[in-house]
């Protein structure tokens, strides 16, 4: 996905749009530009790759104005490029957009007959050749805009100068987010509020097929049939300070160790101090009354719906069918025809594939929930009910506050759901709440074995291929483990089933073969030492993540074993995350990637 600022102003608005676009650079980072009116028509200015990059062709060819967008950029049609950069331009009209438009080949055929000469290989460019046309056959800047929005297919999120010295910021949204900022003399409009942050907390969400206006002192919103409408101006819950680095080396580092605050703030929003029972809010009469749950998420966070899978149906006695967002809708999922529900897990509340595949369950009549770390998002304003994750922004692409705080939301989903039911008694219920309660300390303690993890770091970094596994919940956390060296090193890891090794895989491991085994002491632990001793017999090099009584059972098979507190009732798995991403953190450290922002990856995924 990429990033959006703008800014109308009675002050020169060139360093502030920088300023906003860096807040947006994790969600793409291949090119950026900027372009702003002024007496002498549009400027535009941009650079391939990092907001850096442009900054330094503003060091050596400044231009400024009171009006004026901005855009980072996450590749989706043409290579990520100077020419391919935003904001596009056509005759007296700059845009910059996010989203894919899905009608833009027909669209570009139809302007080129008409005379229209395109520079880049974008769908985006269409959108400025296609308001020009419309200014061109005499409409005012805003009805061309209009007009310009409607002839639109596809996903978008809009902002566009238009004319010679119009002072205003012309906005759409449709499929991708988009809000208007209210500053003191001046308004903005940004892909979020965390854009915004350091200029304006008082947002107003654009709805889908919005338009929006926006001058100095004014904004005019028009939803979908053209009606003035009035949205809701809230405040942001994003302060500034909190996206900040403060004294890490990386946002990832400062995530990482956010999760003890994280998690606490998470379990307290579910905890009744009363009765010590789970509070679930709207979510509870579509958990309580479900016969089938569907779970489904992308990358890590349907890793955390795999979890989840497990403590729904192991306490609530519920069938969950999980699935990738990508694959669910285009495989006619055979969906319960009442009582249905369906869990949304996403961290940004905007990935495309996660948001088609919730629609499909709202047309399909399924209640939806959405478990979500963006309450104003897109998800969140289509599904029935939230249930909120309280990491906190997180903005390195790799997640880990957001994932461990999404399994503690799902374990107290599931605790909550068993209790409605009646298949948890009010003494379990509450024992489980007892142990879901330690999560914060139990965080705090895992995160001392950071030093070991980057000792042990080496042996990942300096291999070719690394093997993560795991038995029963611990599965899933193995294929987290995985997704988190491969995401942020570039090192091939695959994660894997520990007792599936042996049906093939097991042919790669070969010496010094790292093999991460994700394995607290549980009902499986035996069986899983037995598929250790497999790969140790064929020279793999074994790191053990588990608790002391574990730790016993592998020290014939590693001297490289990651002790965690132990972990009482469904805390294991989310502590055991804390490792995995030390591993993955210290390994990519090692080996100089750009851990935050790695290489193709956008933190949240907006196009299917
Ligand atoms: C997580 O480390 C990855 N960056 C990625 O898999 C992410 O979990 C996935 O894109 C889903 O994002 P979401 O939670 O915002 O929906």
């Amino acid at each position: 996905m990429c990033g959006i600022v703008g800014i109308v102003s009675n002050q020169s608005v060139s360093k502030r749009l920088i300023e906003g676009l860096t807040r947006l650079e994790y969600r793409g980072y291949d090119s950026a530009g900027i372009a702003v009116i002024n007496g002498q028509g549009i400027k535009r200015r941009r650079a391939p790759g990092k907001i850096i990059n442009l900054q330094h062709v503003l060091d050596d060819s400044p231009i400024d104005g009171t009006c004026g967008i901005a855009h980072t950029r996450w590749a989706t049609h043409g290579k990520p490029n100077m020419e391919n950069a935003h904001p596009h331009q056509a005759g007296n009209v700059a845009i910059v957009h996010n989203g894919i438009i899905e009608n833009f080949k027909p669209l570009r055929e139809e302007l080129a007959r008409k005379g229209h000469v395109f520079a880049t290989q974008t769908d985006s460019e269409v959108i400025a050749h296609l308001i020009q046309y419309f200014l061109d056959k005499a409409m005012d800047e805003e009805s061309a805009f209009l007009a310009c929005v409607e002839r639109l297919e596809g996903a978008y999120a809009v902002a566009a100068l238009i004319g010679k010295d119009n002072q205003t910021l012309f906005a759409a949204r449709h499929g991708s987010p988009l809000v208007v900022g209210f500053g003191e003399g001046e308004m903005f409009v940004g892909s979020d509020a965390f854009a915004l942050a350091p200029f304006t907390k008082r947002v107003l969400y654009l709805e889908e097929g919005d338009s929006a206006v926006v001058k100095i002192d004014d904004v005019c919103v028009r939803d979908k049939s053209g009606e003035e409408v009035t949205r809701e101006i809230m405040t942001a819950s994003i302060s500034a300070v909190m996206a900040e680095k403060g004294n890490y080396r990386h946002f990832m580092e400062k995530e990482i160790h956010e999760q003890p605050e994280a998690l606490a703030r998470t379990i307290a929003a579910y905890m009744d101090p009363e009765t010590n029972l789970p509070l679930l809010g709207d979510a509870a009469p579509f958990l309580r009354d479900a016969e089938r749950l569907v779970a489904i998420a992308c990358g890590t966070a349907y890793l955390a719906a795999s979890v989840g899978k497990y403590w729904f149906e192991g306490l609530a006695g519920v069938h969950v069918e999980t699935d990738i967002a990508s694959e669910f809708r285009y495989r006619t999922p055979a969906l319960p025809k009442k009582n249905g529900t369906a869990l949304f897990i996403s961290q940004s509340g905007e990935t495309a594939d996660t948001l088609a595949a919730m629609r499909y369950c709202n047309r399909a009549g399924l209640d939806t929930i959405g478990v979500l770390n963006a309450p104003e998002s897109s998800i969140a304003r289509e599904t029935n009910a939230i249930m909120r994750t309280l990491a906190g922004p997180e903005i390195g692409v790799a997640s880990t506050k957001a994932f461990t705080a999404q399994l503690a939301v799902l374990a107290m989903g599931a605790i909550g759901m068993a209790h409605l039911r009646g298949s948890l008694s009010q003494a379990d219920t509450q024992i489980h709440l007892m142990a879901l309660e330690t999560l914060p300390e139990l965080a705090q303690q895992a995160l001392t074995v950071k030093a070991q993890c980057e000792a042990i770091a080496p042996i990942l970094a300096t291999a070719k291929q690394s093997f993560f596994i795991g038995r029963g919940v611990y599965y899933p956390l193995a294929l987290e483990g995985a997704l988190k060296l491969k995401e942020i090193t570039y090192l091939p890891a695959e994660g894997y089933a520990a007792g599936e090794l042996k049906h093939g895989p097991i042919a790669l491991i070969e010496d010094g073969t790292p093999v991460v085994v994700i394995a607290p002491t549980d009902a499986l632990i035996e069986k899983t030492i037995s598929n250790v001793e497999e790969v140790a017999a064929r020279g793999a090099k074994v790191i053990a993540i588990t608790d002391e009584a574990g730790a016993e059972q592998f020290k014939d098979s590693t001297k490289d074993i990651i002790i965690l507190p132990d972990m009482p009732g469904l805390t294991g798995p989310i502590i055991s995350a804390i490792p995995l991403q030390f591993l993955a953190y210290f390994t990519a450290l090692k080996l100089g990637t750009n851990l935050d922002q790695p290489r193709n990856l956008a933190k949240s995924v907006t196009v299917e």
